[in-house]
């Protein structure tokens, strides 16, 4: 089986690459246009596999999508490249319309018509008799955040929950999914889709709420927390969501929606007081003295405190609360019983210990993060975090 892959060297797609490709599942052709999230470096030794192939592609150009289609011939397509950042979303939504909606739009057109032409006569090595064009698969990608935000004590999101997306990204990866229904049933187009909650684990840019709360933490930079800290997200480790992928288009039926979910809620303070515990343990020498901690130097990344002593507890003396993102979800929690149940799928992580290993991953891969932390890097938190006043002065 040959998958084509869209975002493969994202954080995500980058999990569901590896996991693909260390049991050998099927053979692999990534296509992503490398943005500011994506990075080979995360696909550590696959230059050298011969199941695996990069292609530098952009999913709005047509044609680039037509050649790779023609040259590759996929099996099936699992869908993850978008503009995934909330917060980015809120600065500056026009590429998020272009790349999660109107990207989706053209790679369904390219797959639809290559769909079209795939032999509708049984495979010679099919087991179920199927043909080619019955077994091609589109596999789209999406959130949570199409659901809207949640009440307290109200149930988790289902498949069936209406959608009500608050931010430009919630958005468009909504009207996403609303293409990718769309082209199933008017179409014929076999697709499934998937949304699931929050993702942590290696390789996460640290634009996201634990890696960058590992990273400043760790630099002696200020924890900016949005509003009270009392919002409630539901974390899944991303193995367990590439498994969870996987098993959805082998096993998943066409035009079908599962949800995803790591069944562990916690409030984003929950989750910062869990990582600066983690790291009192793990390093409890880090380049901070208590006084510097306690002076809470601005938002912007470069007031580093330089190889100093530091004191345990010392970390959560960093936590700062800033101005709230505006429009900010304040629940997301996923019923998962579908797929456990029709498609025998659970997470294998606990929270608690993913995030530890989460962690210990960071405080191993120095390189990794040195080179994502890049001028580009310091650009977006200087924006995103200089106009946010520190609540707590
Ligand atoms: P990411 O931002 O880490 O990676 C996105 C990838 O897409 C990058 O490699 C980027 O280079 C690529 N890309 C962006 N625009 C492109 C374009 N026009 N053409 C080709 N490639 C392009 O995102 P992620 O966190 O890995 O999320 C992957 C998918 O999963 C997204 O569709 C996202 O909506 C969805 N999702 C994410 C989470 C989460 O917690 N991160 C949870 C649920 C669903
Ligand atoms: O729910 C699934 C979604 O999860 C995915 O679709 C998105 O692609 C992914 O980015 C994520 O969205 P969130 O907005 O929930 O993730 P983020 O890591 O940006 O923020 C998590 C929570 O932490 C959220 O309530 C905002 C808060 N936060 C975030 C940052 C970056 C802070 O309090 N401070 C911060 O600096």
């Amino acid at each position: 089986m040959r998958v084509l892959v869209t975002g493969g060297a994202g954080f995500i797609g980058s999990a569901v690459v590896r996991r693909l490709r260390s049991q050998q599942a099927a053979d692999v052709v990534n296509v992503d246009r490398l943005t500011y999230a994506g990075n080979p470096d995360s696909l550590p030794g696959l230059s050298a596999d011969d199941g695996y192939c990069f292609e530098q592609v952009d999913i709005r150009d047509s044609h680039e999508l037509e050649r790779v289609f023609r040259e590759h011939r996929p099996d099936a397509v699992m869908h993850l490249a978008a503009e995934s950042h909330v917060d980015r979303s809120i600065l500056g939504p026009e590429v998020f319309v272009d790349t999660n909606v109107l990207g989706t739009q053209r790679l369904l057109e390219v797959a639809r018509a290559y769909w079209q032409e795939l032999d509708s006569r049984p495979l010679a090595d099919a087991r179920n008799g199927c043909s080619a064009r019955e077994q091609f698969r589109f596999h789209h990608i999406s959130t949570d955040e199409v659901f809207g935000d949640l009440p307290p004590n109200a149930p988790a999101f289902v498949e069936t929950t209406p959608y009500a997306p608050s931010s430009p990204y919630a958005a468009s990866k909504a009207a996403s999914d609303h293409l990718v229904r769309a082209w199933h049933r008017t179409y014929g187009l076999p697709v499934v889709l998937s949304n699931c909650s929050n993702n942590y684990g290696p390789y996460q840019f640290p634009e996201k709420l634990i890696p960058l709360m590992i990273l400043n933490a760790l630099a002696g930079k200020p924890l900016p927390v949005y509003g009270d800290g009392g919002q409630i997200r539901d974390w899944l480790h991303v193995e367990d969501h590439a498994e969870a992928l996987w098993t959805v288009l082998q096993c998943g039926t066409v035009g079908e929606t599962y949800n995803i979910g790591g069944n562990a809620e916690r409030t984003n303070l929950q989750v910062i007081e869990t990582i600066c515990a983690t790291l009192a343990d793990l390093r409890p020498a880090s380049p901070l003295e208590p006084s510097d901690a306690a002076k809470k130097p601005g938002l912007c990344p470069d007031a580093h405190s330089g190889g100093r002593v530091f004191a345990p507890g010392a970390y959560r003396d960093l936590i700062t609360f800033v101005a709230d993102r505006p429009g900010h979800d304040r629940r997301y929690a996923i019923d998962s019983t579908r797929i456990t149940t029709e498609l025998g799928w659970r997470p294998a992580h606990g929270f608690e210990a993913g995030l530890r290993e989460t962690v210990a991953w960071y405080l191993d891969n120095t390189e990794w993060v040195a080179r994502v932390q890049s001028g580009a890097y310091r650009e977006w938190i200087a924006e995103n975090y200089s106009g946010r006043a520190d609540a707590s002065l």
